[in-house]
Order: C-alpha cells, then sequence, then structure tokens
C-alpha cells in the first residue's frame, strides 16, 4: 500500500513526558478525568453537519422500495453487484476492503466509506462530488468498476423488466404530477429519491451519542479520558460535530506532507489549494471500519490516530495517548436505530 516515505522516518524523539496532575488516574493516567466532561466539552460536538435535504418526506413504501433497489444486483452489468456489496447493512454500512470488487471483480481506486449517518454529511464521496446521497446514488451504478452499467435509461429498462417494481414505484410515489400527466412510472430521480430515502434511515446510535445528549454516565473513565485526550491534543480542529467529522474538507498532510497520488478535491474543483484536500471523514463507527483512509492505507486504528498526530497536528502521540483516544473512538460504535 502507499505509504509516505515521511511517515516512515518517524519521529523517533523521545516522547515528551507530560507532566500529571495529581488528580490524574491510574487508568492510562494522561488527562483527569473531571466530574463530569461537561458542558463545554459537549458543545464541540453540537450540532449535526449541515447536509442537504430529502427531496420528499418519506412513506414507508418509499423506504422499502429504496431497500429493494439498494440490494438489487439485477442493477449491475453482470447481475452481480448491488449497493449492499460494498456497502453491507450488517457491516456497518461498509466492506472492511482497502479497494473493493465491482461487476467483474473490477477494482476502484478508494476505500468505501460507511453508508450509515453518510446523508448528513455536507457532501458524499472522499472528494465531496456529489451533494446528496440522492446524487450520488445513481453514479455507482453508472461507474465501470462499481455496477458497470452505461446509462440512466438503462436503469430504467432494467427496473422496467424486473417483477414488481412498477407497483412498488406506484405506491412509493402516489398521485406525483407525473402520473396526472400520464409520465413515467419509472425515472431515474424516482430511483434517486427512493434509495436515499433508505439511506436516510440507516442512523446509528452510540454511548457517544447519549452522552451529547446529557447523560454523563454513558461513557466509561477510559472513554472520557480519551474524549478528553482527543479534544486537548487538537483533533476536534477538524473532527467535531456529532458526526464527529464529515462537516469539512482538510488538507490531508497539513502540518507533515503526505504522498498521495490522489489529488482528492482538486480533481472536483481544479484548485490547486484544493490538492489532496479531503472530506474529513465522520469517525462514527470508526472502530468497524478498519482499513482506513481514503486509500484503505492504513490496517489499523491506533496506527491511524498515530499517524494523525503526526501529519495533521504535528505532534508525537505516545502510546499511552493514543490508546486513551482509541478507547473514546470505541464510544462511537452505535446500533442501528
Ligand atoms: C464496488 C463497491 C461499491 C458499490 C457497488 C457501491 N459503492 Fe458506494 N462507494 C464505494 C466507494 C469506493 C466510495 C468512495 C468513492 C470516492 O470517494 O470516490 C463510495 C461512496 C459512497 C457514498 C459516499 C459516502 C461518504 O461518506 O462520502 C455513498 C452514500 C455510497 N457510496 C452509496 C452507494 C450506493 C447507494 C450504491 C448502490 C447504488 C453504492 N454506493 C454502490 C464503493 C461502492
Ligand atoms: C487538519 C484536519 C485534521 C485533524 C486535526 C485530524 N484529522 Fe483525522 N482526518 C482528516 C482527514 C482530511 C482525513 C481523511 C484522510 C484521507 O483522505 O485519507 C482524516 C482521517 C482520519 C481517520 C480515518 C477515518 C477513516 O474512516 O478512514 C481517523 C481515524 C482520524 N482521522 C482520526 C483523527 C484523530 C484521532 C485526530 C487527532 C489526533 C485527527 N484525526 C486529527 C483531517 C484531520
Amino acid at each position: 500500500m502507499k505509504r509516505s516515505p515521511l511517515r516512515l522516518l518517524a519521529l523517533v524523539l523521545p516522547a515528551l513526558i507530560l507532566s500529571l496532575p495529581a488528580c490524574g488516574t491510574k487508568d492510562d493516567g494522561l488527562t483527569p478525568v473531571t466530574e463530569s466532561p461537561g458542558d463545554a466539552l459537549r458543545s464541540q460536538f453540537a450540532g449535526w453537519p449541515v447536509g442537504p435535504d430529502a427531496p420528499t418526506v418519506a412513506s414507508e413504501e418509499l423506504v422499502a422500495l429504496g431497500e429493494r433497489l439498494y440490494h438489487d444486483k439485477a442493477l449491475s452489468a453482470g447481475r452481480d453487484i448491488s449497493c449492499a456489496s460494498c456497502h453491507s447493512i450488517d457491516n456497518f454500512g461498509q466492506d472492511n476492503k482497502a479497494f473493493s470488487p465491482g461487476t467483474g471483480d473490477r477494482m476502484g481506486g478508494r476505500s468505501t466509506p460507511s453508508s450509515f449517518n453518510a446523508f448528513r454529511q455536507i457532501a458524499q464521496f472522499w472528494d465531496g462530488r456529489a451533494a446528496s446521497v440522492e446524487e450520488q446514488s445513481t453514479m455507482p451504478m453508472l461507474t465501470d468498476v462499481e455496477h458497470g452499467l452505461t446509462s440512466e435509461q438503462q436503469i430504467v429498462e432494467i427496473l422496467r423488466q424486473e417483477r414488481g417494481y412498477d407497483t412498488a414505484f406506484e405506491s412509493a410515489f402516489p398521485q406525483s404530477p407525473g402520473d396526472v400527466m400520464g409520465g413515467d412510472t419509472i425515472t431515474p430521480d424516482r430511483v434517486r429519491t427512493a434509495i436515499g430515502a433508505f439511506e436516510r434511515t440507516l442512523i446509528t446510535h452510540s454511548p457517544f451519542d447519549a452522552w451529547v445528549e446529557g447523560d454523563d454516565g454513558a461513557l466509561t473513565p477510559k472513554q472520557k479520558n480519551g474524549l478528553q485526550t482527543f479534544v486537548s491534543v487538537g483533533c476536534t480542529a477538524c473532527h467535531s460535530t456529532r458526526s464527529v467529522g464529515g462537516h469539512m474538507f482538510q488538507k490531508l498532510g497539513l502540518v507533515v506532507p503526505v504522498e498521495s497520488e490522489d489529488q482528492g478535491r482538486f480533481e472536483v474543483t481544479g484548485k490547486d489549494s484544493d490538492r489532496q484536500v479531503f472530506k474529513v471523514p465522520s469517525l462514527l463507527n470508526v472502530t468497524e471500519t478498519a482499513p482506513y483512509m481514503h486509500d484503505g492505507s492504513i490496517a489499523t486504528l491506533a496506527e491511524t490516530v498515530r499517524h494523525m498526530g503526526e501529519v495533521q497536528l504535528g505532534q508525537d502521540l505516545d502510546a499511552a495517548q493514543v490508546q486513551s483516544i482509541v478507547s473514546f473512538l470505541g464510544a462511537l460504535k452505535g446500533e442501528l436505530q
């Protein structure tokens, strides 16, 4: 996998010895556990990133149609791939692979992010090239290394031929102007609306959510320590809001440059200042989504945390700090609601 040579030069300077305050716990001894992390800490995570709203209020029928489309392998060139092949609902909306095989086992060049909670982000994809989950949803169908279909018309043709879709679209889109005017029942826009409606139900709730909502007992002392370490070393400069990310774009290698062929957001905007800029990923459920980074180049969460400290913050986090942060990140693992 691609690894930055600079990263391999790893700072071997002796770790900073943190002077421990008298009230430090023997837990990991890094940061004192206050009685309650309190409102100041909570405020760093207040509010969701503002993603685009759903185009329509979702009915049960609309969500059910979206769920069927999401799982339907008929919507791929080899009838071998669905959204769920890479974004498994039983596996935190992703596949734990660096790169994912698409139709006919063709490989893409970026790691699959989770579809869970994705709709809330400011934009979709590592480079933010789609505004909403709706806009995003037909793009993989038309990507040769994913579903491998060739046109929106082909998507519609396939659905017209598959049993039951006509009635499913009719009940999901009742009395819409298209029907009144004798328009098509199955359209690419409706496919997008339905898949988006399903994805908007993929919301997880974690101990961290309970803590943000005011339950101080939701986090263990270790996790609270880790939360304080996460905030005090500066991770929240980029990973904040209820999604702990997903709300801004930032340069990968902000402090210590990282080599990357992938130019990230530059490919979308063409602006030099967007070279190697990526969406700051949400860290919800991050303990479950290895390997990490846009190219899946780092296998473990501990190594990713250490790497982040180095390249994004210019800090050589010691093993105890890394462990402490990893404990906190464990509190972001939630259950589908
Ligand atoms: C072959 C594997 C594969 C398939 C099939 C696939 N995806 Fe993805 N998905 C990816 C990868 C890889 C990315 C990231 C690509 C990028 O950022 O350029 C992604 C990105 C996304 C995102 C953006 C998430 C974020 O945090 O930015 C969403 C949402 C998503 N896919 C939903 C879907 C839906 C819906 C389908 C089915 C229509 C689908 N995907 C099919 C691999 C796949
Ligand atoms: C200057 C902004 C910035 C700071 C500060 C920052 N990060 Fe990140 N983080 C990012 C970006 C951008 C990425 C995406 C990297 C990529 O494109 O591969 C990322 C990726 C990650 C990932 C990988 C997530 C995944 O799904 O692959 C983890 C874990 C992470 N950061 C944790 C941390 C921790 C812990 C800290 C503090 C030590 C931190 N970050 C500090 C911007 C930042």
